[in-house]
């Protein structure tokens, strides 16, 4: 059943989880995620990433249509996500496909900017119903960032007074923060700033979204729901599975490779929503 991210988001708050949010760059991942949050009986996000596009992977209205009929088919809500969209027409773009959730990236502009984006971003999809996520602070390297350009400084995590006010002034409905986690595989553990997470869940009213969200321990993905994330972006490690359950074999079809490599990107999945939803 398709649902907005405003209203699957209230649902991670009402049981004290996150909603699994997974990007769905081809067909097989989709699959993946939908039969393994199906199985478990557990809401989840789809979600197109805008650099997805610009590495080539899919376009928007490609797969637009595509998670939106697997979303209406799905015995478990599911929204269907835009994950940083880092231009308004793009996001206008999104709106039109009906994404029932946008996440405008304002992070690489001034503040100034990212406020005045952000509150035309809110007020474009009022207009269609679907919820906005943003973000401020940066967790530096987007998706498709690899393990190199993953450093994170401090000086670029979300600021909680600036954050509490970032929501008040813009009205969106989630609100992505930067404490620790980075896009793309760790190459070393990263250390997470809770009591950084805890003043901004204090001080924020919206719902808190942990981006970088795979390769955490499971202590760490326990500790950040407890502090407020309701909804955890995770990519990385889900495709990592899959070339992992097809390097070093020798396939002579190519839909064999991708039957091994949806089942092993649904077993990551699973595996994960089961954590985030303390299964
Ligand atoms: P990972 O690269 O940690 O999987 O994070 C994905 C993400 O945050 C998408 O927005």
């Amino acid at each position: 059943m398709l649902v907005t991210l405003k209203e699957i988001l209230a649902i991670a708050k009402e049981r004290r989880i996150a909603v699994g949010s997974f990007n769905t760059p081809n067909l097989a991942s989709l699959r993946a995620i939908i039969a393994a949050a199906e199985e478990l009986d557990q809401p989840v996000i789809l979600m197109h990433a805008q650099v997805h596009e610009e590495m080539g992977l899919c376009t928007m209205e490609e797969v637009a249509p595509i998670m939106l009929a697997a979303a209406k088919r799905a015995s478990v809500p599911v929204c269907v996500h835009l994950d940083h969209g880092t231009d308004l027409a793009y996001i206008e773009r999104g709106l039109a496909l009906g994404f029932t959730g946008v996440m405008f990236d304002g992070s690489a502009l001034s503040h100034e900017e990212n406020f005045e984006k952000t509150k035309e971003a809110v007020r474009m999809a009022a207009r269609t119903g679907a919820s906005v996520e943003a973000e401020i602070g940066s967790m530096g390297a987007r998706e498709g960032g690899n393990a190199t350009d993953m450093e994170c400084p401090e000086s670029i995590y979300t600021d909680p007074d600036m954050a509490k006010r970032f929501v008040e002034e813009t009205g969106i409905d989630a609100l992505a923060c930067a404490f620790g986690t980075v896009h793309g595989l760790y190459v070393k553990e990263p250390k997470l700033d809770f009591d950084r997470l805890a003043k901004i869940d204090s001080l924020v009213s919206v719902p808190l979204v942990m981006h970088g969200g795979s390769g955490v321990s499971v202590d760490d993905y326990r500790r950040v729901i407890s502090l407020g994330i309701s909804k955890i972006n995770y990519y990385t490690y889900m495709s990592k599975a899959g070339a992992e359950a097809i390097n070093g074999k020798t396939f002579t079809q190519y839909h064999d490779i991708l039957k091994a490599a949806t089942e092993a990107m649904k077993i990551d999945v699973a595996n994960a929503i089961r954590v985030f939803s303390g299964l």
